[in-house]
């Protein structure tokens, strides 16, 4: 199963979100997961060598690939049973190409103006890839929202403006807490470092959600397949 978290703004939380979903699924899923690193910057491999380094830690394979990835991709879901991708917005063709074959593609944003600007360049990808991937289930996740409840309207409102580009958008979210940045410096992740803490609870809610949706088009696919 290919899970991409992907998205073209900069420090949206994509790296964070692929690190914490790896430890929940390699936890909650006891899966085999292989962590692609789609950026240059490195960011997950670095983390991923910080975690390495520390023995208590459960080990988590990954990998750097950049540009046409859509075969590797296809070759290491025989191998692992879960693959995140983890796709900066510097490589437009691997995060196609990852799209093309994700089941699963997770897009953070801050519910920032810059951060929602990035929607319809973003719809128009995503219809293109379900064209070759109509089962792929795509959905925005909210990411370092501000725990104010005085500024709970604007997180209701950029769910509003992901909504009117016929996006989804995950009920649960990420608020800001410096545990997120605290755990990547050691490899870690807020499942690891607080299991019972507010943000081990976020990342829960949001995989869990993210894993409930049923595929969109999995009856119209089927009748596709079976009729040709
Ligand atoms: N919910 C959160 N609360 C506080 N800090 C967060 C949260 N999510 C992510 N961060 C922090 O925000 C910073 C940017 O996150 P991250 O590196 O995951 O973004 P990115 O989208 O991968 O950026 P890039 O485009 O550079 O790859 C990191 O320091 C990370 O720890
Ligand atoms: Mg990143």
């Amino acid at each position: 199963m290919i899970l991409l978290v992907g998205g073209e703004k900069g420090g949206a939380g994509k790296s964070c979100m692929a690190q914490n979903l790896a430890v929940y699924i390699t936890q909650a899923k006891q899966a085999n997961v292989l962590m692609v690193d789609c950026d240059p910057q490195r960011t997950t491999s670095d983390w991923i060598q910080a975690r390495n380094e520390d023995p208590n830690l459960p080990l988590i394979n990954c990998i750097q690939l950049y540009g046409k990835i859509r075969n590797d991709l296809l070759g290491l879901d025989q191998r692992f049973d879960y693959i995140i991708v983890d796709c900066g917005g510097q490589d437009n063709l691997a995060m196609r190409a990852a799209m093309s074959v994700a089941s699963y593609v997770v897009l953070p944003l801050r519910p920032k103006r810059r951060d929602l600007k990035t929607l319809p360049h973003m719809e128009d990808m995503l219809s293109t890839c379900k064209m070759v991937n109509p089962k792929m289930i795509a959905t925005v996740v909210m990411t370092q929202c501000p725990p104010l409840p005085t500024q709970f309207k604007r997180i209701l409102e950029a769910k509003e403006v992901v909504n009117s580009f016929n996006l989804k958008v995950l009920d649960h979210v990420t608020f800001n807490r410096n545990i997120y940045d605290d755990s990547e410096e050691s490899g870690s992740s807020v499942l690891e470092i607080e299991p019972d803490g507010k943000a081990a609870n976020e990342i829960r809610a949001i995989a869990e959600e993210l894993f409930a949706i049923p595929p969109e088009n999995a009856y119209e696919f089927q009748q596709a397949k079976e009729g040709s």
